[in-house]
């Protein structure tokens, strides 16, 4: 069985973080997304509205191998816990490189048996990330496009009230 492991803060999930997963989905038997959840970072939505988006997507979506979970402390020891024995992460841009290369090696000191792979962003959605998505919500410009459709409506909501 290969298992692989998707984390993140998503926060909120975009429609690049879907388009990732979709390509996971088919690589893996099944896909764990893992959602951070600790008092270190500070996200805009709450660990159970986060999840609670991706859900939504995934159902959505019609993806059948996903499960999706919350986390805290070291990735690899989560990701040893459910048994995955691969990080998934998307590429972006040159800008996420530098941060991505220190994660995968960090992790692989940590647990060489935990393999990361990259799938490079489509590059219709090489520019979303989550931080565009709240600011473009919070000054009430439209989100459509940047998140999956079926949550537009409840995060755009959501960024109005903070
Ligand atoms: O979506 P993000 O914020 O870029 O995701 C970052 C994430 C959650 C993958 C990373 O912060 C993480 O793995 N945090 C858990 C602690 C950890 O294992 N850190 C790396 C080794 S010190």
């Amino acid at each position: 069985m290969n298992i692989g492991v998707y984390p993140g803060s998503f926060d909120p999930f975009t429609i690049g973080h879907l388009d990732v997963l979709k390509r996971a989905a088919v690589l893996f038997d099944t896909v764990y997304v893992a959602v951070l959840c600790n008092n270190q970072k500070q996200p805009f939505f709450s660990g159970s509205e986060r999840i609670g988006f991706i859900v939504n997507a995934v159902n959505d979506a019609g993806l059948a191998n996903i499960s999706v979970s919350s986390f805290d402390g070291l990735l690899v020891d989560y990701a040893q816990k459910i048994g995955a024995n691969c990080i998934i992460r998307g590429l972006r841009t040159n800008s996420d490189f530098e941060y991505e290369f220190q994660l995968s090696a960090i992790n692989r000191k940590l647990n060489p048996e935990i393999a990361s792979i990259y799938l490079m962003s489509d590059p219709e959605h090489a520019y979303i990330s989550s931080s565009l998505v709240k600011e473009a919500g919070k000054y009430r410009a439209s989100i459509k496009g940047l998140v999956p459709e079926i949550n537009e409506k409840i995060i755009a909501e959501r960024l109005l009230k903070r």
